[in-house]
């Protein structure tokens, strides 16, 4: 098993754009089940974590059952934002105090960082995270979330395209 920040991004590296919307990724063409696509990528994934932010977005836009099968943990210091009936886990302190946690929900499969950024970056500067999958929609933004806020060095080991985006898998360097 591997931990994996899978994400989508803007060509200037945002994750989200300054009002908090997601239409810009939305609104493009991409075949799930293609190259780097979510489906294949879920289905290997067997505990996801998420910053309060990127949790209370899924709340606002996807409001209904919690959508996620595998178990799941919320980064806050605010644990009255979990909606009633939802199956989360709340933590709170250092990502490497919870990671063996992740590693032991997900088994044989791999821990899915959803983000957003200075989460994936909390992994990243613990030397956590194995490997990065972005997808860039053919967009720019000028300013938002940034998709990784942390100096840090990899090894492209794939890319392909998946239509609007290009897609593109690193090794975490050591
Ligand atoms: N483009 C994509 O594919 C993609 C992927 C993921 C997210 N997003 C979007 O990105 C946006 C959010 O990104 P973001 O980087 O601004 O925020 P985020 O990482 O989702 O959330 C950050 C918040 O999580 C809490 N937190 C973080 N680390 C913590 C820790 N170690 N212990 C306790 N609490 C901790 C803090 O809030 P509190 O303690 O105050 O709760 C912090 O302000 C959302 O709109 C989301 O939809 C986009």
């Amino acid at each position: 098993m591997a931990t994996v920040y899978f994400t989508a991004s803007s060509l200037d590296g945002f994750i989200v754009d300054d009002h908090g919307s997601l239409d810009w990724l939305t609104s493009r063409e991409i075949d799930v089940d293609g190259p780097f696509g979510y489906r294949a990528f879920e289905q290997g994934v067997g505990a996801v974590v998420m910053g309060s932010a990127t949790y209370e977005w899924l709340v606002a836009n996807q409001p209904g059952e919690w959508m996620y099968s595998q178990p799941s943990w919320v980064l806050t210091r605010r644990p009255q934002i979990v909606a009633e009936g939802h199956p989360v886990t709340v933590f709170s302190g250092e990502v490497a105090d919870l990671h063996p946690r992740l590693v032991d929900a997900a088994g044989e499969r791999d821990v899915w960082v959803m983000g957003g950024g200075d989460v994936a970056a909390q992994f990243v500067a613990a030397g956590l995270v194995d490997e990065m999958i972005v997808s860039y929609a053919p967009c720019s933004l000028g300013s938002g979330a940034p998709v990784l806020p942390v100096r840090s060095e990899w090894t492209l080991v794939e890319t392909g395209v998946n239509g609007d985006f290009v897609c593109a898998r690193w090794r975490f360097n050591r």
